[in-house]
Protein backbone atom coordinates (compact mmCIF):
# COMPACT_ATOMS: atom_id res chain seq x y z
CA UNK A 1 0.00 0.00 0.00
CA UNK A 2 1.20 3.47 -1.00
CA UNK A 3 2.15 5.32 2.22
CA UNK A 4 -0.82 8.06 2.87
CA UNK A 5 -0.19 11.50 4.34
CA UNK A 6 -1.87 12.53 6.74
CA UNK A 7 -2.64 16.54 7.31
CA UNK A 8 -0.03 16.46 10.32
CA UNK A 9 2.57 14.90 8.18
CA UNK A 10 2.07 16.98 5.28
CA UNK A 11 2.03 20.26 7.94
CA UNK A 12 5.05 18.83 9.77
CA UNK A 13 6.80 17.89 6.22
CA UNK A 14 5.82 21.37 5.10
CA UNK A 15 7.10 23.37 8.40
CA UNK A 16 10.30 21.26 8.12
CA UNK A 17 11.48 21.46 4.16
CA UNK A 18 10.33 25.13 3.35
CA UNK A 19 9.93 26.74 6.77
CA UNK A 20 6.55 27.69 4.99
CA UNK A 21 4.32 26.93 9.08
CA UNK A 22 5.96 28.15 11.94
CA UNK A 23 4.91 25.84 14.69
CA UNK A 24 1.81 27.95 16.11
CA UNK A 25 0.90 28.19 12.90
CA UNK A 26 0.89 24.45 12.66
CA UNK A 27 -0.98 23.49 16.03
CA UNK A 28 -3.85 26.55 14.84
CA UNK A 29 -4.16 24.50 11.13
CA UNK A 30 -4.76 21.37 13.13
CA UNK A 31 -7.05 22.60 15.51
CA UNK A 32 -8.76 23.92 12.56
CA UNK A 33 -9.48 20.88 10.99
CA UNK A 34 -10.09 19.29 14.11
CA UNK A 35 -13.19 21.96 14.41
CA UNK A 36 -14.20 20.70 11.09
CA UNK A 37 -14.47 17.50 11.77
CA UNK A 38 -16.44 17.79 14.80
CA UNK A 39 -18.77 20.18 12.39
CA UNK A 40 -18.95 17.53 9.70
CA UNK A 41 -19.88 15.20 12.33
CA UNK A 42 -22.89 17.68 13.35
CA UNK A 43 -23.49 18.20 9.94
CA UNK A 44 -23.82 14.27 9.18
CA UNK A 45 -26.10 14.16 11.80
CA UNK A 46 -29.04 16.10 10.19
CA UNK A 47 -32.53 15.21 11.13
CA UNK A 48 -31.27 12.70 13.52
CA UNK A 49 -29.61 15.27 15.74
CA UNK A 50 -30.78 18.34 17.03
CA UNK A 51 -29.07 20.37 14.89
CA UNK A 52 -31.84 21.45 11.87
CA UNK A 53 -33.79 24.29 11.49
CA UNK A 54 -33.71 28.11 12.23
CA UNK A 55 -31.85 29.33 15.39
CA UNK A 56 -34.67 32.15 15.78
CA UNK A 57 -32.10 34.46 15.97
CA UNK A 58 -30.30 37.29 13.35
CA UNK A 59 -26.96 38.05 13.07
CA UNK A 60 -24.97 41.41 12.48
CA UNK A 61 -25.42 41.35 8.49
CA UNK A 62 -29.70 40.92 9.25
CA UNK A 63 -29.91 37.62 8.06
CA UNK A 64 -31.88 34.35 9.98
CA UNK A 65 -29.12 32.14 11.61
CA UNK A 66 -29.63 28.33 11.50
CA UNK A 67 -29.04 26.41 14.32
CA UNK A 68 -26.17 24.68 12.60
CA UNK A 69 -24.56 28.15 11.85
CA UNK A 70 -24.60 28.35 15.69
CA UNK A 71 -23.46 25.29 16.40
CA UNK A 72 -20.26 25.94 13.88
CA UNK A 73 -19.35 28.55 15.53
CA UNK A 74 -19.11 27.68 18.84
CA UNK A 75 -17.54 24.63 18.20
CA UNK A 76 -14.63 26.44 15.95
CA UNK A 77 -14.61 29.23 18.89
CA UNK A 78 -14.17 26.39 21.67
CA UNK A 79 -11.64 24.36 19.61
CA UNK A 80 -9.72 27.51 19.36
CA UNK A 81 -9.32 29.37 22.49
CA UNK A 82 -7.48 27.62 24.66
CA UNK A 83 -4.36 26.60 22.47
CA UNK A 84 -2.29 29.73 23.05
CA UNK A 85 -1.81 30.28 19.32
CA UNK A 86 -4.32 32.43 18.96
CA UNK A 87 -4.94 36.15 20.31
CA UNK A 88 -8.48 36.50 18.56
CA UNK A 89 -11.19 35.32 16.20
CA UNK A 90 -13.75 36.92 14.17
CA UNK A 91 -16.49 35.35 12.56
CA UNK A 92 -19.87 35.84 10.21
CA UNK A 93 -21.86 35.01 13.05
CA UNK A 94 -19.84 37.68 15.80
CA UNK A 95 -20.74 41.11 15.58
CA UNK A 96 -17.56 41.89 17.17
CA UNK A 97 -14.50 40.11 17.19
CA UNK A 98 -13.86 37.50 20.39
CA UNK A 99 -10.87 38.30 22.05
CA UNK A 100 -9.31 35.11 23.83
CA UNK A 101 -10.32 34.65 27.45
CA UNK A 102 -7.37 36.04 29.69
CA UNK A 103 -7.12 32.90 31.74
CA UNK A 104 -5.26 31.32 28.88
CA UNK A 105 -2.46 32.50 26.66
CA UNK A 106 -2.33 34.86 23.78
CA UNK A 107 -0.66 33.80 20.67
CA UNK A 108 -0.03 36.20 17.64
CA UNK A 109 -2.56 34.59 15.36
CA UNK A 110 -5.92 36.49 14.17
CA UNK A 111 -8.34 33.76 12.87
CA UNK A 112 -11.60 35.01 10.68
CA UNK A 113 -14.39 32.06 9.74
CA UNK A 114 -17.43 31.85 7.70
CA UNK A 115 -18.43 28.95 10.28
CA UNK A 116 -21.50 27.70 7.80
CA UNK A 117 -21.19 28.31 4.39
CA UNK A 118 -24.14 28.21 2.28
CA UNK A 119 -26.75 28.09 5.38
CA UNK A 120 -30.03 28.03 2.73
CA UNK A 121 -28.60 24.50 1.91
CA UNK A 122 -28.80 22.58 4.87
CA UNK A 123 -32.17 21.37 4.51
CA UNK A 124 -31.83 20.47 1.14
CA UNK A 125 -29.28 18.14 2.10
CA UNK A 126 -27.00 20.07 -0.52
CA UNK A 127 -23.09 20.49 0.21
CA UNK A 128 -22.23 23.52 2.81
CA UNK A 129 -18.84 24.53 4.28
CA UNK A 130 -16.36 26.47 6.52
CA UNK A 131 -14.52 29.04 5.41
CA UNK A 132 -11.74 30.22 7.56
CA UNK A 133 -8.68 33.07 6.84
CA UNK A 134 -5.14 33.84 9.19
CA UNK A 135 -3.46 36.42 9.70
CA UNK A 136 -0.28 37.50 11.90
CA UNK A 137 -1.75 40.11 14.64
CA UNK A 138 0.36 43.72 14.46
CA UNK A 139 2.84 44.02 17.01
CA UNK A 140 1.49 45.50 20.12
CA UNK A 141 -0.06 45.09 23.21
CA UNK A 142 -3.72 44.13 23.23
CA UNK A 143 -5.66 43.20 20.64
CA UNK A 144 -8.45 45.45 18.47
CA UNK A 145 -10.70 44.79 15.98
CA UNK A 146 -8.76 47.47 13.84
CA UNK A 147 -5.77 44.89 13.42
CA UNK A 148 -7.98 42.32 11.73
CA UNK A 149 -8.54 44.95 8.70
CA UNK A 150 -5.74 43.72 6.81
CA UNK A 151 -5.67 43.61 3.13
CA UNK A 152 -6.00 39.68 1.76
CA UNK A 153 -2.47 39.51 1.09
CA UNK A 154 -1.20 39.54 4.54
CA UNK A 155 -3.23 36.42 4.81
CA UNK A 156 -0.53 33.38 5.91
CA UNK A 157 -2.98 30.92 5.63
CA UNK A 158 -6.22 30.03 4.21
CA UNK A 159 -9.27 27.39 3.55
CA UNK A 160 -12.27 25.72 3.27
CA UNK A 161 -14.06 22.78 4.38
CA UNK A 162 -16.77 21.01 2.85
CA UNK A 163 -19.17 19.08 3.93
CA UNK A 164 -20.80 16.92 0.86
CA UNK A 165 -20.32 13.51 -0.25
CA UNK A 166 -16.95 13.72 0.79
CA UNK A 167 -15.54 15.93 3.92
CA UNK A 168 -13.04 17.70 2.05
CA UNK A 169 -10.19 20.39 3.46
CA UNK A 170 -8.97 22.78 1.03
CA UNK A 171 -5.53 25.00 2.16
CA UNK A 172 -2.97 27.05 1.27
CA UNK A 173 -0.05 28.07 3.44
CA UNK A 174 1.07 30.34 -0.04
CA UNK A 175 2.66 27.66 -1.24
CA UNK A 176 0.15 26.17 -3.53
CA UNK A 177 -2.90 24.44 -2.78
CA UNK A 178 -3.35 21.15 -1.08
CA UNK A 179 -6.87 19.16 -0.60
CA UNK A 180 -7.31 16.52 2.17
CA UNK A 181 -10.27 13.90 2.15
CA UNK A 182 -11.65 13.12 5.48
CA UNK A 183 -10.94 8.99 6.48
CA UNK A 184 -13.59 8.60 8.41
CA UNK A 185 -12.69 5.08 10.13
CA UNK A 186 -9.51 6.57 10.99
CA UNK A 187 -10.50 10.25 11.51
CA UNK A 188 -7.83 11.62 9.65
CA UNK A 189 -7.67 13.56 7.10
CA UNK A 190 -5.34 12.23 4.16
CA UNK A 191 -3.65 14.35 1.48
CA UNK A 192 -5.75 13.62 -1.92
CA UNK A 193 -4.55 16.38 -4.40
CA UNK A 194 -1.34 18.46 -4.19
CA UNK A 195 0.08 21.49 -6.33
CA UNK A 196 -4.42 21.50 -7.55
CA UNK A 197 -3.97 24.05 -10.77
CA UNK A 198 -7.30 25.25 -12.62
CA UNK A 199 -7.28 25.89 -16.30
CA UNK A 200 -6.87 29.21 -17.84
CA UNK A 201 -9.57 29.18 -20.17
CA UNK A 202 -12.66 27.64 -19.51
CA UNK A 203 -16.79 27.15 -20.74
CA UNK A 204 -18.68 27.24 -17.46
CA UNK A 205 -19.63 30.27 -15.41
CA UNK A 206 -21.65 30.43 -12.04
CA UNK A 207 -23.85 32.75 -11.76
CA UNK A 208 -27.53 33.60 -9.66
CA UNK A 209 -29.20 34.15 -12.89
CA UNK A 210 -32.38 35.28 -11.03
CA UNK A 211 -30.81 38.50 -10.58
CA UNK A 212 -29.99 39.17 -14.21
CA UNK A 213 -31.90 41.78 -14.56
CA UNK A 214 -30.44 43.96 -11.45
CA UNK A 215 -26.63 43.17 -12.42
CA UNK A 216 -24.33 46.22 -14.03
CA UNK A 217 -23.53 46.45 -17.79
CA UNK A 218 -20.17 44.66 -17.67
CA UNK A 219 -21.64 41.22 -16.08
CA UNK A 220 -24.60 41.46 -18.43
CA UNK A 221 -22.55 41.84 -21.42
CA UNK A 222 -20.09 38.76 -20.20
CA UNK A 223 -23.03 36.70 -19.61
CA UNK A 224 -24.79 37.61 -22.46
CA UNK A 225 -21.86 36.72 -24.79
CA UNK A 226 -22.07 33.63 -23.17
CA UNK A 227 -25.16 32.29 -23.70
CA UNK A 228 -25.35 32.98 -27.37
CA UNK A 229 -22.74 30.22 -27.48
CA UNK A 230 -21.39 28.81 -30.82
CA UNK A 231 -23.13 31.49 -32.33
CA UNK A 232 -21.35 34.38 -30.49
CA UNK A 233 -18.39 36.65 -30.13
CA UNK A 234 -17.31 33.73 -27.86
CA UNK A 235 -18.06 31.17 -30.56
CA UNK A 236 -18.02 27.62 -28.12
CA UNK A 237 -21.06 26.89 -25.90
CA UNK A 238 -21.14 27.30 -21.89
CA UNK A 239 -23.12 25.50 -19.26
CA UNK A 240 -23.64 27.14 -16.29
CA UNK A 241 -23.77 25.71 -12.47
CA UNK A 242 -24.86 27.22 -9.19
CA UNK A 243 -24.80 25.64 -6.44
CA UNK A 244 -25.38 28.55 -3.70
CA UNK A 245 -22.73 27.63 -1.54
CA UNK A 246 -19.87 29.51 -2.19
CA UNK A 247 -17.56 26.47 -0.62
CA UNK A 248 -19.27 24.04 -3.31
CA UNK A 249 -19.06 26.59 -6.46
CA UNK A 250 -15.07 26.99 -5.53
CA UNK A 251 -14.53 23.44 -4.97
CA UNK A 252 -15.74 22.51 -8.41
CA UNK A 253 -14.09 25.47 -9.95
CA UNK A 254 -10.43 24.28 -7.91
CA UNK A 255 -11.46 21.10 -9.80
CA UNK A 256 -12.55 21.72 -13.17
CA UNK A 257 -11.91 25.54 -13.97
CA UNK A 258 -15.07 27.75 -14.46
CA UNK A 259 -15.64 31.25 -13.51
CA UNK A 260 -17.73 32.26 -10.47
CA UNK A 261 -19.57 35.60 -9.81
CA UNK A 262 -21.61 37.58 -6.74
CA UNK A 263 -21.28 41.07 -8.45
CA UNK A 264 -22.72 43.71 -7.34
CA UNK A 265 -26.23 44.96 -8.30
CA UNK A 266 -28.99 47.30 -8.14
CA UNK A 267 -30.77 45.56 -5.51
CA UNK A 268 -29.22 46.85 -2.78
CA UNK A 269 -26.74 49.51 -4.62
CA UNK A 270 -25.38 51.03 -1.29
CA UNK A 271 -23.37 47.58 -0.54
CA UNK A 272 -20.36 46.52 -2.67
CA UNK A 273 -21.62 43.24 -2.84
CA UNK A 274 -23.86 40.24 -1.21
CA UNK A 275 -20.29 38.52 0.16
CA UNK A 276 -18.10 39.30 2.73
CA UNK A 277 -14.68 40.32 2.47
CA UNK A 278 -12.77 39.05 5.13
CA UNK A 279 -13.74 35.59 5.66
CA UNK A 280 -15.76 35.05 2.49
CA UNK A 281 -13.48 36.74 -0.48
CA UNK A 282 -10.10 36.71 0.73
CA UNK A 283 -9.38 32.70 1.62
CA UNK A 284 -11.26 31.99 -1.51
CA UNK A 285 -9.54 34.49 -3.95
CA UNK A 286 -6.00 33.50 -2.12
CA UNK A 287 -6.66 29.85 -2.74
CA UNK A 288 -7.86 30.48 -6.15
CA UNK A 289 -4.59 32.98 -7.06
CA UNK A 290 -2.66 29.74 -5.72
CA UNK A 291 -3.81 27.42 -8.18
CA UNK A 292 -3.26 30.00 -10.76
CA UNK A 293 -6.39 31.64 -11.20
CA UNK A 294 -7.93 35.37 -10.56
CA UNK A 295 -10.14 36.96 -8.31
CA UNK A 296 -10.93 40.58 -8.72
CA UNK A 297 -14.08 42.86 -7.75
CA UNK A 298 -14.29 43.69 -11.92
CA UNK A 299 -11.68 46.88 -11.08
CA UNK A 300 -9.33 45.50 -8.98
CA UNK A 301 -7.46 42.21 -7.52
CA UNK A 302 -9.41 41.36 -4.31
CA UNK A 303 -6.31 40.25 -2.24
CA UNK A 304 -5.46 43.85 -2.67
CA UNK A 305 -8.30 45.78 -1.03
CA UNK A 306 -8.18 47.63 2.12
CA UNK A 307 -10.44 46.56 4.58
CA UNK A 308 -12.25 49.57 6.71
CA UNK A 309 -14.67 47.03 8.30
CA UNK A 310 -14.63 43.93 9.87
CA UNK A 311 -17.91 42.81 7.86
CA UNK A 312 -17.38 44.54 4.92
CA UNK A 313 -18.90 43.18 1.27
CA UNK A 314 -17.30 43.06 -1.91
CA UNK A 315 -18.36 42.29 -5.24
CA UNK A 316 -16.81 38.76 -6.26
CA UNK A 317 -15.32 37.42 -9.75
CA UNK A 318 -13.06 34.52 -9.65
CA UNK A 319 -11.56 31.38 -11.01
CA UNK A 320 -10.62 30.76 -14.64
CA UNK A 321 -7.52 33.69 -15.46
CA UNK A 322 -8.37 34.46 -18.73
CA UNK A 323 -11.75 34.79 -18.35
CA UNK A 324 -11.79 36.48 -15.11
CA UNK A 325 -9.10 39.05 -16.89
CA UNK A 326 -12.15 39.19 -19.46
CA UNK A 327 -14.36 40.15 -17.20
CA UNK A 328 -12.48 42.73 -15.31
CA UNK A 329 -11.70 43.94 -19.15
CA UNK A 330 -15.55 44.49 -19.62
CA UNK A 331 -15.70 46.47 -16.37
CA UNK A 332 -12.73 49.00 -17.53
CA UNK A 333 -14.49 49.30 -20.92
CA UNK A 334 -17.45 50.35 -19.99
P1 LIG B 1 -23.82 32.20 4.01
O1 LIG B 1 -24.67 30.97 4.04
O2 LIG B 1 -22.54 32.06 4.78
O3 LIG B 1 -24.58 33.45 4.41
O4 LIG B 1 -23.30 32.44 2.52
C1 LIG B 1 -24.14 32.24 1.43
C2 LIG B 1 -23.55 32.88 0.22
C3 LIG B 1 -22.65 32.02 -0.63
O5 LIG B 1 -22.26 30.82 -0.05
C4 LIG B 1 -23.43 31.75 -1.89
O6 LIG B 1 -22.58 31.81 -3.00
C5 LIG B 1 -24.45 32.84 -1.92
O7 LIG B 1 -24.63 33.27 -0.61
C6 LIG B 1 -25.76 32.39 -2.50
O8 LIG B 1 -26.59 33.48 -2.63
P2 LIG B 1 -28.01 33.42 -3.36
O9 LIG B 1 -28.93 32.68 -2.44
O10 LIG B 1 -28.37 34.88 -3.50
O11 LIG B 1 -27.84 32.74 -4.69
MN1 LIG C 1 -20.95 32.32 3.44
MN1 LIG D 1 -22.22 31.51 6.87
Amino acid sequence: MSSRISLTRYLVEQQRMDGHIPSQLRLLLEVVARACKSISQAVNKGALGDVMGSAGSENVQGEMQKKLDIIANEVLIEANEWGGHLAAMASEEMEGIYVVPNRYPQGEYLLLFDPLDGSSNIEVNVSIGTIFSVLLKPEGTGVSEQDFLQAGCKQVAAGYCVYGPQTTLVLTVGDGVAMFTLDREQGSFILTEEDVRIPENTQEFAINMSNMRHWDAPVKRYIDECLQGKEGPRGKDFNMRWIASMVADVHRILTRGGVFMYPWDKREPNKPGKLRLMYEANPMSWLIEQAGGAATNGKQRILDIQPTQLHERVSVILGSKNEVERVTRYHSEA
